[in-house]
């Protein structure tokens, strides 16, 4: 099976901090369920944002879907990412834009037809109980109910890879359930691959998956 995401000895890093990724290489298949853990300043972040095209590769190869991330253009560059669903680790919501329409953000982007928008956009809201506050401004929002609006976003245009930076970090047992069950789902019945930065790994969900460890530089898998 063609890998959706392949890295072959991947290094990254940053001008000031130098190298924080050695010669990563790994393969991220479709539907695969992976896990990314790691300690603080290891290195988890900065493969997300590689993957995302927000870090240019500094040596060896990283191709997401067909595109080659080492000298991806602008414009194939928004077209990858308009197959991806991201979720940051700071949510990144448009403060200005109120609740159903940040969840409509990629559907716009992707030209869905308006009455396919609304419906898909609401269905959502329903999924992460949050139809109430559809009109809200996620400032008025609480920081759980924020990531569950976040993640609705990344799920919205059917992307088939979901990134997410720490989606249940300070989350109560309510939206991390939550959050984790639209993940599985999207994963199971979608086949959306879903590659997750995460301290905790939640066992009582029947997840098949992956596990990838960040140390010290080095990108190593784990049965
Ligand atoms: N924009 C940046 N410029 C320079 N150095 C950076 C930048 N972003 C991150 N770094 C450095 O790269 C290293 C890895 O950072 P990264 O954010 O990927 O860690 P992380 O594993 O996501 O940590 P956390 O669990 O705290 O989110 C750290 O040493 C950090 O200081
Ligand atoms: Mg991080």
């Amino acid at each position: 099976m063609e890998a959706i995401i392949q890295a072959k000895q991947l290094c990254l890093g940053y001008k000031r901090t130098g190298i924080v990724i050695k010669n990563a290489n790994f393969s991220i298949y479709p539907k695969d369920f992976v896990f990314i853990s790691g300690a603080s300043g290891s290195g988890k972040s900065t493969l997300l944002r590689s993957i995302y095209g927000n870090l240019p590769v500094q040596a060896g190869d990283l191709r997401v879907m067909h595109y080659n991330m080492k000298r991806i253009s602008t414009h194939r560059l928004a077209m990858l990412r308009r197959k991806l669903g991201i979720v940051f680790q700071d949510y990144k919501l448009i403060e200005d834009w109120n609740v159903e329409k940040n969840i409509a953000l990629p559907m716009i982007i992707n030209k869905f037809p308006k009455v396919e928008i609304k419906t898909q956009a609401e269905k959502l809201l329903s999924h992460i109980n949050l139809l109430h506050k559809a009109n809200k401004y996620p400032l008025e929002l609480s920081g759980g109910e924020q990531q569950r609006v976040a993640l609705a976003r990344a799920i919205a245009h059917r992307p088939r890879l979901i990134l997410c930076d720490e989606p249940t970090g300070n989350l109560d047992d309510y939206s991390s359930d939550m959050i984790w069950g639209l993940l599985k789902s999207s994963n199971e019945q979608l086949n959306i691959t879903i590659v997750i930065v995460t301290h905790r790994i939640p066992k009582h969900l029947n997840l098949r998956y992956r596990r990838i460890e960040i140390k010290e530089g080095l990108v190593n898998e784990y049965a």
